[in-house]
């Protein structure tokens, strides 16, 4: 990510929490009247209970963060049911999964939320900040309290590196890097997803990351990718058809 892009907004000069964090990151620090004319296009602030980041259309109002509630349409129970096409292609009977890339961690949160044990990595520190936040708001929910759950496993780093130095093999390992578009994401997952390509760009190593992957897991490697994409692995064992999308598993125990 151009750090030389992003800025932390403080609200208040007193603001110990946007100082550490902007130390924390190496950023600029800036107060919400400097933000326009400083140049940069994205920032970092602590807004309506959650840290978030906004761009320069967004700065006054609204902002991107790491949404903890299920999805649109997810049943609200714990464990939610593992019917859709991410649980069939994780394994229903998988226990532990690493997601190696994060990104705004709304697939490691749904398997969080489907009872699986999930350690999620994210090599930008700016988006480990956000997913950070998120998690410890997770942590605060009423029903993540009354059943003693403890919300993902957060590593930051290089996933290339983090998954060579596991202490035991997952029984999978979630890969959902960025690909060059093809055509205009869903409305749902525009914003986003078109936020975290303009500060990060493609994912040029998801070849060396997918290596690395099926060297590291116990079991299975899940990539999610574009349906126009080739399968990073050559054929897979199994693939799942979305509408725009294909989970490709890869077994490697069989
Ligand atoms: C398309 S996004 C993932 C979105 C995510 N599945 C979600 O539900 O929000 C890809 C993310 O993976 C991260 N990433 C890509 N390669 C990585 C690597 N080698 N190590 C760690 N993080 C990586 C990127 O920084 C980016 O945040």
């Amino acid at each position: 990510m151009p750090m030389s892009n992003i800025a932390v907004i403080c609200r208040d000069p007193a603001d110990s929490f946007a100082r550490t964090l902007a130390d924390r990151l190496v950023l600029p620090l800036l107060a919400m009247s400097d933000a326009l004319s400083s140049g940069c296009e994205f920032f970092l602030c602590q807004r309506e209970g959650c840290l978030k980041l906004l761009d320069r259309q967004t700065l006054k109002k609204g902002g991107l963060f790491v949404e903890v509630d299920p999805r649109p349409g997810e049943q609200a129970s714990y464990p939610a049911p593992k019917k859709d096409l991410l649980a069939l292609a994780v394994g229903k009977k998988s226990r532990t999964i690493v997601d190696a890339t994060a990104g705004w961690a709304q697939d490691s949160l749904a398997m969080f939320r489907m009872g699986y044990q999930v350690t999620s990595i994210e090599r930008s520190p700016v988006m480990a900040a956000l997913i950070r936040d998120g998690f410890e708001r997770l942590a605060q929910k009423d029903w993540v309290q009354r059943r003693k759950l403890e919300p993902p496993t957060l590593l930051v780093g290089n996933a290339i590196e983090r998954l060579a130095n596991l202490q035991e093999k997952p029984d999978c390992i979630y890969l959902d890097p960025m690909f060059p578009p093809k055509r205009k994401a869903s409305a749902a997952t525009r914003k986003s997803m078109a936020i975290l390509r303009d500060i990060l760009g493609d994912d040029l190593d998801r070849q060396v990351l997918f290596d690395a992957a099926i060297a590291a897991t116990g079991r299975r490697v899940v990539v999610k990718s574009p349906d126009h994409a080739e399968p990073m692995g050559g054929k897979p064992s199994e693939s799942y058809h979305g509408k725009l999308l294909r989970y490709d598993v890869y077994l490697t125990d069989t």
